[in-house]
Formats: C-alpha cells, structure tokens, sequence
C-alpha cells in the first residue's frame, strides 16, 4: 500500500510542533510557562454577542444544516462594515462569502484557483497558510519580501520575468503576521496597477484591520479603485472582536475567486452553525466599543513588552499593529539559530514565543511574541528573561 500520500510529502515536519511539545511537558511537570507564543486571544466577546448567540440557539428551527455562503443577514453586515469602514460598496451577494474563519476561506480558495505546478508568489517570512494553502493544493512558491518596501517591487519585477511558468497569484497581508509590518493605501496602488499589468489575482489577508496603534486607520486594498478587477480580501472576526474560537471570517472582493471560492465550500461545507452567524452579524452591527478596547489592550501590552523587555537587556522594536512583536534574537545566541533560542528561553526562562524560522527562512534570527499574555505575566517574563541573559 503507498502511504506516501502526494499532499502529506509536501508538508514540512510542523516547526512550532516541537516548541508546543516542550511546553506543554514542562506544564506537565508543574511549571509557570508564560505563552507569547500561539496567537490565541486571550479575551472575549461582548455580551451581547453571546446573547445573540444563545438567544438563537434556543429556536429549535436554527439547528439544520446552514447556508454555505453565509446567511444573507451576515453578509450584509459584512457589507456594512467595508462601507462604514472603508467607503467601499460591495454587493452582498456576489461579492462577500463567510468563511469557517479566514484560514479556512485561503485554504480554500487556494484549492479552487490553483492547478499542480502553478507558481504563486507569498511573503516570506509569512503566515503559514499564505504559502501551504497554495503547496497543499500542489502550487511551487516564489518568496517575495515581507517587507512592503522598496525592494518588494524590484523583486517582483524579476519574480514575473524570470519564473516560468509565470505565476498567477499574488498574496500579501498587512498587518502582517509575523513581522508587523504595515502598508499605506499607496503600497496598494501600486500592488493593483503591477497585478493588473501582469494579469495576477491578488489575496490580501486583512485579519489584523482593527489592530492598529498609530492615527491612521489600516486601509483595505479595495479602497484601490479598480482593486476588484484583480483583489480578494479575508478579514475575520478572530482578533477584532476576540472570537477566534467561533470561526468566522469573510472575503470579499473580486466576484470570480469569489465564485470560485463558493463552488469548491458548496462541495465541502454547510457553513457555520446559523446562531454563530446570527451572533457574528451581531458583533459587525452592533456597539463597536470592544474594538477600540482590544486596540488600547494591545497597544498597552506592546508598551509594557518594550519596556520590561528593554531594561531587561533585549531590545524589542515596537510593532506599529498587529498582536505581535517580530524580534531579533540577542546578538550574543545569533549562532544558535531561532530554534534553538526559542528553546532555551522556555527552558531557562519560562518564556514561549515562536521561532522566526518556523514562519520561512527569512525569518531565521528573529522571533515572534505574541501579545497574549497580561501585563503583570509580561512583566514575569522580562524577570524571567533578565536571569537568563545574565547567566
Ligand atoms: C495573518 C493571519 N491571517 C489569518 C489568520 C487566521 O484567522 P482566522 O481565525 O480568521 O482563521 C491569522 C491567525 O492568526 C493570521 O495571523
């Protein structure tokens, strides 16, 4: 029997595997761990999301098989939002699906568009399913920068010429995960005249929208005008409103990958359960209050890391959005390699973060922290990390 299975070859052994491994046997053994490692919000929903939540729950005709696109009433507040949000109309029935949380609807839609051999450019460092949505469904990737600079359009340049065969996709997603980093609305404009020029789809993951600290909102690439002749974007309920355990996300944009995207859910989905769409068409319509709660949460977590982190002998640059703080590793363990580190500081100094090459080669000599954890736990980790780099 093979059990040589041509998706299963294509995936790497799980980095973060061996990390959560070490974690969880050193809780095992009783010790206080301070996880800035998994970007698993640590909040909740408001109230009134959970009474949407149960209040529909409780109607007996709620509980079939649900609406695979989403219910019209979801997206319609999805449509809102992009309205209210970013001045940008969209159509809720041929230009917003639901998804089951937005690495779902990548997954996916990476399983519709993609033929084997395809190549598809995606950041690197980047969140995983940026780039194994596309391996899974049996695409080659070309990385492409992270970083939305300068540099991000040279290499693109040479990407289209000199990859055969020409590649077909584009993703990117600021704020992003790992690095933090942002774009401005004229990075965008950019992005869509390239994509246009060189007839590629683009997928921006805009799970981070609402987690921004300075002045000026994240924009969404369908402010571009034209964007949806080449653009489709996924945001998600996850970390705007605290709800990563309910899976709900959303793209919107581009009518084709959205139909695209329907057909291959309508083969494998039912959609979510109708009371968790009620309550997430709740979360978009409703007061908005939490949103600016999270912002400020985060935003006083990223202080605190700096701070703490800083004036226990490791510099942390201060991410500008995003829950996460992408960081060098100290000078002096540079020859051990962010695994290696990674390790070290659980086992001398209770402190989890994800090792930067866990999320691509490039992101070899840094780490990621996660801003999951309180600020008196922040402040526990610094003194943890303060005797280690003492030692
Ligand atoms: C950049 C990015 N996109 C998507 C997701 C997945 O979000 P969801 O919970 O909507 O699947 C995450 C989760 O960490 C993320 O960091």
């Amino acid at each position: 029997m093979n059990d040589d299975f041509y998706r299963i070859r294509r995936l790497p052994p799980y980095v973060f595997a061996e990390v959560n491994a070490m974690k969880a046997a050193a809780r095992a053994r009783g010790e206080d761990i301070i996880d800035l490692g998994m970007g698993n919000p640590d909040g909740a929903p408001p109230q009134h999301v959970i009474d949407k939540l149960t209040e529909v729950a409780r109607n007996p005709r709620a509980h079939g098989y649900s609406a695979s696109k989403g219910i019209a009433g979801l997206r319609r507040a999805q449509a809102a939002y992009y309205s209210r949000r970013f001045g940008v109309d969209v159509d809720p029935d041929s230009e917003v699906i639901v998804t089951l949380g937005s690495k779902e609807g990548l997954a996916n839609l990476a399983q519709a568009i993609t033929a084997p051999g395809d190549v598809v450019l995606a950041p690197n460092p980047s969140y995983p399913i940026h780039q194994f949505g596309f391996i899974i469904a049996g695409a080659a990737i070309r990385s492409i920068p992270a970083a939305p600079g300068p540099e991000f359009f040279t290499r693109l340049e040479y990407a289209i010429r000199y990859t055969v065969p020409k590649p077909t996709v584009l993703v990117i997603g600021y704020p992003s995960n790992p690095t933090a980093y942002v774009a401005d609305l004229a990075f965008y404009e950019q992005v869509v005249a390239f994509a246009r020029e060189h007839k590629l789809w683009v997928i921006s993951d805009l799970a981070y929208a609402e987690i921004y600290f300075g002045d000026v909102p994240t924009p969404s690439i369908l402010q571009v005008p034209d964007a949806r002749d080449v653009a489709i974007e996924f945001t998600s309920l996850s970390k705007t409103y605290s709800m990563a355990g309910w899976r709900i996300g959303f793209a919107v944009g581009n009518r084709t990958l959205i139909n695209a995207l329907t057909r291959v859910k309508s083969y494998l989905d039912y959609g979510a359960f109708t009371p968790v769409q009620a309550a997430a068409a709740a979360a978009l319509n409703g007061p908005q209050d939490i949103i600016g709660v999270n912002r400020q949460l985060y935003k006083s977590r990223r202080d605190c890391l700096v701070e703490s982190f800083g004036r226990a002998g490791w510099d942390i640059p201060p991410p500008q959005a995003s829950m996460f703080a992408w960081v060098p590793i100290p000078e002096r363990f540079h020859n051990l390699g962010s695994m290696a580190f990674a390790k070290q500081l659980l086992t001398e100094a209770g402190v989890a973060v994800s090792p930067g090459v866990g999320f691509g080669e490039e992101g070899e000599g840094y780490v990621r922290i996660a801003l999951v954890e309180n600020e008196q736990r922040i402040r526990q980790a610094a003194r943890g990390v303060k005797k280690f780099l003492a030692k």
